[in-house]
């Protein structure tokens, strides 16, 4: 069985329309990505789905911005037989074989399986390597024989959890930035508490390690609650770390962030407001936090 069922829910939309157009604009020449899954889903339509990937092709049609978007060209392609493109699937399809490589990693064999049938069948896909081990330590050790241009998609849901060893998806985003190479990290929360406790624990790490110069975007349901769970669309809120990347890719990452909440707006997810907001990691905050202590 594989475990992944977020598949084309809402939070996929911001994680997914993001990683295309940053991977187009930055043409890496390796790509890897920590928590791959699968390439291709049957859809099932759930409540979940309907609020995620449905809404958006729904509101993208009405929207030129979008609608020029490679997640939306490769997914109403897709979705149009009944199927939602997983990350690798996206990566391949948008770096083509333009890229060196593409190294997926997961704990799950049936996953990867699914990524090299998929690659099998493109007419066009970059050559890949699958990793069947616990991506922390696999790309902790990977790290150094990779080159600067290597970007890293780091898709966890837990960023600050230890492994056995006592590493995080954190310092692996941190290793990889040092280094010099552009990644992008998801992570996820449910109540805003959990929110508060990660955007200070990720502050404070980036901070400690020297790295001050990364760009962050959330999306938050507005029926979100301090320390309760009120409804279940996949996640209440999701962000998106990013490190080393180009101005115009940053850029980017704000806009869609800010149009997503704007075809958001008189959403419903069951009998709850699905509205969003947007947000961000307050650097000033957590320096003032900080001096406080
Ligand atoms: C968040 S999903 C990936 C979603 C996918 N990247 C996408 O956006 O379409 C979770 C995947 O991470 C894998 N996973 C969980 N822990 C892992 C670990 N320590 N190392 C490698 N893969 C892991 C799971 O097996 C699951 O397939």
């Amino acid at each position: 069985m594989v475990t992944y069922t977020h598949f084309g829910k809402q939070p996929d939309v911001l994680k997914h329309l993001v990683l295309c157009e940053v991977l187009q604009i930055e043409k890496p020449q390796i790509y890897v990505e920590t928590n791959s899954a699968c390439a291709i889903y049957t859809m099932v339509h759930t409540p979940e789905q309907k609020y995620g990937i449905y809404h958006f092709l729904n509101e993208a049609n009405e929207d030129a911005t979008f609608q020029n978007s490679l997640y939306y060209q490769l997914e109403n392609e897709s979705m149009a037989s009944g199927n939602y493109l997983g990350s690798p699937a996206l990566a391949m399809k948008v770096l083509n074989n333009d890229v060196k490589g593409c190294l997926f990693f997961d704990l799950e064999k049936r996953a990867l399986d699914n990524i090299k049938s998929f690659a099998r069948h493109q007419a066009v896909a970059p050559p890949i390597r699958t990793f069947n081990c616990d991506s922390t330590d696999g790309v902790l050790k990977l790290l150094p024989s990779l080159p600067k241009s290597t970007f890293l998609h780091i898709d966890p849901y837990e960023i600050d959890k230890p492994n056995s060893n006592g590493h995080t998806y954190l310092d692996v985003l941190i290793g990889a930035t040092k280094l010099g190479m552009k990644c992008l990290l998801w992570y996820g929360f449910m109540t805003i508490n959990d929110k508060q406790a990660l955007n200070k624990s990720v502050s404070e790490k980036l901070d400690k390690a020297g790295i001050k110069d990364y760009a962050c975007s959330e999306l938050i349901m507005n029926a979100i609650k301090k320390d309760t769970i009120v409804c279940n669309p996949g996640i209440l809120g999701s962000g998106i770390l990013a490190t080393n990347l180009s101005q115009k890719s940053n850029s980017m990452i704000q806009d869609y962030s800010k149009k997503l909440v704007g075809i958001y707006k008189d959403a419903r997810y069951k009998e709850f407001d699905g509205s969003l907001y947007h947000d961000t990691i307050n650097k000033k905050q957590n320096i003032k936090i900080k001096r406080h202590l």
